[in-house]
């Protein structure tokens, strides 16, 4: 049976934590010159732009021993109308497993369903599950366990927290969500995560309270891509969101800071922060290429 990663919940924790053990000896080497997917070639369709998923996945796949395609819809015939489905099967009948960055999470869900081969959730405007694996991966090497690491979640209530819960609940993370009124995480993730997880999440308003006593502080940008039309209210009511000095000093004295990037210094975080000594995004934005190789090896696997 093909496996597909949508979500969080595509791993059983069983299969996430071996997943960050390989991603682990990845990175340091072990097995680095393995090239299990040799002679095969994987696409990746990309609705919206990318820098560190595209090219993480691209030298992924090439580390692997297989080829990348990297499609733009618009010079695809899904650009003219071809349906998602049609489109799926095509690609299935070339491709050992397809990447898709698109909008709405049914849209990924869709393809999946008429893929024959796996599919891999590179980002929708509800889910950014591969980001996830990364983040796991950066809190258990700067923390050594991710079960009970307490971690503050300052802003937008979107697809990068979506992902966020889902990966506590999956590994036992104490997360604590700050979010204005109206720009809350998804109901139906928190609500599953709290049902079948057994990560500590909660949601609050005040980004000093979510921040106080946090191993680790993350944030993400105000205006995801596709929420252009709200850019200007967004822009107001985050404001008291902003990751400055002052809202980290309210955090653990050896609490670091997290990004999936791109950011926009002066809005959901300053330079100071996210250039300073706390400041782990580079580490992060790194473990996108260890975590993509386990990941594809283990769906591709066999
Ligand atoms: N963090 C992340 O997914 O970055 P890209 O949009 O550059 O892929
Ligand atoms: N929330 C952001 C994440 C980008 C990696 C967006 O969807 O634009």
């Amino acid at each position: 049976m093909k496996r597909d990663f949508l979500t969080l919940w595509d791993l059983s924790p069983q299969e996430l934590q071996a997943l960050l053990r390989r991603a682990q000896q990845l990175k340091a080497g072990v097995d680095a010159s393995a090239c299990p997917l040799i002679g095969q070639s994987i696409g990746l369709l990309f609705e919206k732009a990318s820098t560190r998923t595209r090219v993480s996945f691209e030298v992924a796949i090439y580390q692997l021993g297989a080829q990348a395609i990297y499609m733009n819809p618009q010079e695809t015939q899904l650009g003219r109308g071809e349906s998602i489905a049609d489109t799926a099967r095509v690609l299935g009948r070339y491709l050992r497993a397809v990447l898709l960055r698109t909008f709405g999470h049914e849209r990924l869900e869709e393809f999946a369903r008429h893929s024959p081969v796996p599919v891999i959730n590179a980002l929708t405007d509800t889910h950014h599950p591969c980001q996830a694996l990364a983040d796991l991966l950066t809190i258990l090497e700067l923390k050594g366990t991710l079960e009970g690491v307490r971690v503050a979640y300052i802003g937008d209530g979107n697809n990068v927290a979506n992902s966020l819960i889902e990966a506590a609940a999956r590994v036992g993370l104490e997360l604590v969500l700050a979010c204005p009124e109206g720009y809350e995480p998804d109901p139906f993730v928190l609500e599953r995560a709290r049902q079948e997880g057994r990560g500590d999440i909660l949601l609050l308003r005040e980004p000093k309270e979510a921040a106080g006593r946090a191993d680790v502080v993350y944030t993400d940008v105000w205006v995801s891509m596709g929420q252009e039309e709200g850019r200007a209210e967004r822009l107001k009511r985050f404001r008291p969101y902003q990751v400055n000095e002052e809202l980290l000093a309210c955090a653990k004295a050896d609490a670091v800071v997290m990004h999936c990037l791109p950011a926009h210094r002066g809005q959901e975080i300053t330079s100071e922060v996210l250039d300073g000594p706390r400041s782990v995004v580079l580490q992060q934005a790194e473990n996108r290429l260890h975590t993509a190789k386990a990941l594809l090896e283990f769906l591709l696997k066999g």
